[in-house]
This record gives structure tokens, sequence and C-alpha cells, in this order.
């Protein structure tokens, strides 16, 4: 022992005392207060006003320049964690999926058991593959454009102009799109794309689910309301049954089906709401100026068919800026080795998206509007730049989310020139802030 590790010297290097209350207190502890499962405005906000994501990247890169290239355990925490430090650590990780790096583990069980009990992340060994294979049906990953993808401009473009309609109608005060407005919009088309133009105005599944958030946040601290959950899963599956061709849901197996269609589309209507975030993110970059912003605005003023890929590159340069997913977690189910020695059985790894996608020291556009890392090959060669995971329990959407969003800011730059108009200092696409606080983003055409 090196009087400072609790592990025995074959095992990874751990952290000290005083690095585990530094990482608790400027790493972990921002991270649960902005809200894993639904965002929550003061912890956004605090974790902007604290430079958070900044920190992340300078206190890991120490760690990484003192403990060397390993995930770091951490000592004294209760739980085994450790840091990953290294991107291709990344990789092994995100592939070695389900086995020997399991995508389940406690918090994320108790956290999503509030509304989705049968959901593919949390699912057991057995059911995993076939839930799996169910969301990938649907989904389409790998096809840039989704088989629906006609379908699913009509129902992005109907909300949107409406949207547009009542900006431009309603005169100065009134026509500020702000964060209520813009998600009250997104909830509705994503309802729509999911199970079709009667669903638009469901906004009872959305209140439910929402309130059944609010709880997961706590995780299993919080016991699950089944009354509620029960509420929300029967309106979930009387939708599925009625679901429109053309929609997501359409796509799916019976609801009595062991695939468990009405939990996988828990998840997806939950999963819309990051897509939200990240579409009013974009648009902010896409009201700032530069070459690869006004190319991306062009696109949008006079691309017509559903092959829109600047603006696809948009919304993933908004999640790499700005990740949605703050950390992405597996949990051991055996001893694991690396270069230096083993991490035992258990141990949850912490992949911190902010410190890979955006460390200058390693990426030359890591603070940067580079939308042509996504086509030009770039970012598919780093493999700690994640925003939609990776490997078989990464994003089933990653290629879904991109292609709606692409027609959503179509529509809301086609409506006329936007202006931000909330007094925040305008982006400047070379040197973007380390966090963008997307509840104070407000626009005006
Ligand atoms: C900005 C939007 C989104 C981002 C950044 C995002 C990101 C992610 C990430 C990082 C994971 C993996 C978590 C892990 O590895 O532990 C994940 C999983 C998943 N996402 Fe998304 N997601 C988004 C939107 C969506 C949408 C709209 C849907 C559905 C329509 C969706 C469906 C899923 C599903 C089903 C899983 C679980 C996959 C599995 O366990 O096999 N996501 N997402």
């Amino acid at each position: 022992m090196n009087g400072r590790s609790v592990y025995p010297v074959t095992t990874c290097e751990a952290t000290s005392l005083a690095e585990t209350t530094r990482l608790l207190s400027s790493v972990l502890l921002p991270t649960v207060a902005r809200g894993a499962i639904v965002r929550r405005p003061v912890g956004e906000t605090l974790a902007a006003a604290t430079e958070s994501d900044r920190r992340i990247v300078s206190v890991l890169r120490e760690l990484r320049e003192r403990h060397g290239d390993d995930p770091l355990p951490l000592s004294y925490t209760g739980r085994r964690i450790a840091l990953v430090l290294a991107p291709e650590d990344v990789r092994r990780l995100l592939e070695g999926t389900p086995e020997p790096f399991s995508p389940g583990g406690a918090e994320k069980r108790g956290a999503l058991s509030h509304f989705q009990p049968h959901g593919a992340l949390v699912s057991e060994h057995r059911s995993r593959p076939e839930r799996r294979r169910a969301n990938e049906e649907a989904l389409a990953p790998g096809r840039l454009l989704h088989p629906d993808a006609d379908s699913i401009a009509g129902h992005v473009h109907a909300e949107a102009q409406a949207l547009v309609l009542a900006l431009r109608n309603a005169g100065s005060r009134g026509g500020e799109l702000d964060w209520s407005r813009f998600s009250e919009t997104f909830d509705a088309l994503a309802r729509r794309v999911v199970f079709g133009s009667f669903a638009a105005g469901d906004r009872r599944t959305t209140e439910l689910l929402r309130a059944l958030r609010g709880r997961a946040n706590w995780s299993y601290l919080l016991p699950v309301d089944r009354n509620l959950r029960g509420a929300f899963l029967d309106r979930v599956r009387e939708n599925i049954d009625r679901a429109e061709p053309g929609s997501l849901a359409a796509r799916l197996g019976r609801p009595e089906s062991a695939e468990r269609p009405e939990d996988q589309v828990a998840h997806w209507l939950f999963a819309f709401d990051a897509s939200a975030i990240a579409a009013f993110r974009a648009l902010a970059l896409l009201t700032s100026s530069g070459s690869a912003v006004e190319a991306a605005r062009a696109e949008a003023l006079t691309e017509e068919g559903t092959d829109l890929p600047l603006l696809r590159a948009t919304l993933r340069e908004s999640v790499r800026l700005w990740p949605t997913t703050p950390v992405v977690i597996r949990e051991s189910t055996r001893e694991t080795t690396w270069r230096n020695g083993t991490i035992e059985a258990g141990t949850a790894f912490l992949v911190m998206s902010s410190y890979f996608h955006r460390d200058p020291a390693q990426l030359s556009y890591a603070d940067a509007f580079e939308p042509g890392i996504w086509t030009d090959g770039r970012a598919e060669g780093e493999p700690g730049i994640v925003p939609f995971s990776h490997g078989p329990a990464g994003c089933p959407a990653s290629d879904l989310v991109p292609l709606t969003v692409s027609y959503l800011l179509r529509s809301l730059l086609g409506g006329g020139p936007l202006h931000r108009v909330d007094g925040g200092l305008p982006l400047h696409t070379r040197e973007l802030p380390d966090s963008l606080n997307h509840f104070g983003l407000r626009f005006s055409y």
C-alpha cells in the first residue's frame, strides 16, 4: 500500500482523500445538481455560474497527468467508482457492453424504474436483446435518413409552422420564443412523430411523464409511485394501439409482447426532451455568425428535400459542445485488467462527456463550432466524442434525432431572420462558452 490507496498494489492506483473531496465538490455534485432525468433550472444556472464544465476538463486532465492513463478508482466514496481518463478506454467500455461492462447499474435502474421499469437500458441480460432490437427496428440507427423521413418532416413542419405564425402575429413582447414556448412545441412534435397527428394535443401524457421524471431525479431515494406510473404507461399503451402509419410506434410489436413497447416508448418520450434542449442550443448557434453558420443557414433556406446534412451536423455539434448526457456510466460485471493493474468487479466507470469533448489539449476544435467534423471522419476517429454514446447500448436514435431537429431548424429559420433577445453575450463560434443555459435563451423574429 502506498499509504493513500485502499487498494492492494496490483490494483490500479486510486485517488487520495483530498483528490476525492475535490472531485466530489467540483465535478460530481454539480453534475447531480443539474438533474440526471429532468434538468433543474437552478442546477443549470449554478453549473454555468461556477463554470463546472470547464473545471471538469482541468481537474481530470490534471489527474491523468498525475496518475496515468488507466481509469482512476475513487477512494472513500462508499461506492466503487472509477473515472475514465483516456479516450481509447471509452471505446473499450462502450464496445465491451453488456459484458463485461453493463449499461444498467443500481442508480440508472433506480431512476428509470420510476417510469420505464422494462426499458432496454435497464433490462436484465436475458430480456435486453429483444428490447434493443425493437428499438433499433423503430428508430433505425445507422440510417441517416429514417425510412419514415417524409412523414417525420411533415409532422415537424406542421408544428413549427404553427409556432412561427403565432410568433409573427403576436407583436413585440408576445412574439418571443422562450424555453417554455419552444418545449411546448417540441413536446407536441415529439408526440406526433411517436404516435401520429392525433397525439399532438395529448398534453396529459407528457404531464404524467414530467411528474414521474421529477421523482426519478431522486433515483431509488424516492419510492416508485405505482398509481401514477400505471396511469402513464396505460395511456402510452392506448396511444400505441392507435399509432398511425408512418409513426415510430407503428414500427413496434404488440403491447402485450415481451418487448414491452410501452416502456420503450416511455424512454423515447423522455429522451425527446434532451433533443429539445439540444435543438434550442443549436438555434442559438445558428443566430451567430461565421462561415459554417452561414452555410447551415443557407441550407435551411434553399433545401426542400429530406436530406439536410449541415443542419444535422449543427445538432451534433450542439450535443458535442454542450452534452445533454453529462456522464455515461458502465458497471463492470467482473474484475477488469488495465495497463498497470486491475479494477474490482461492480465498479461504476464514469465517462465525463465534457472532459472528452472540450479539451483544447486534445482537440484543436474543442471550443469551436466545427460541423465538418461530423462529415469528414474527424469525430468518428475520436473515441472520446460520444454525445450519443456508442456500441451495443449506444443511443439507437443517434441518427433520428439530428434528422428530426434538422427539419425543425429549417422551418424556424424559414420563418424569417431570428435574433437572440435574451441579453446574453453573442456566441463567438471560434470560442464558445463551456456551458449554455437553455432556460435563459430567448429569440424573436
Ligand atoms: C439529444 C438527444 C439525445 C441524446 C444526446 C441521447 C443520448 C443517449 C445516450 C448517451 C444513451 C446511452 C446511455 C448509456 O450508454 O448508458 C442513450 C440511450 C438511449 N437512447 Fe438516446 N439520446 C437522445 C435522444 C433519444 C431519443 C429521441 C430516443 C428515442 C426516440 C432515444 C432512445 C434511446 C434509447 C432507447 C436508449 C437505450 C439504448 C439501450 O440501452 O440499448 N434517445 N441515448
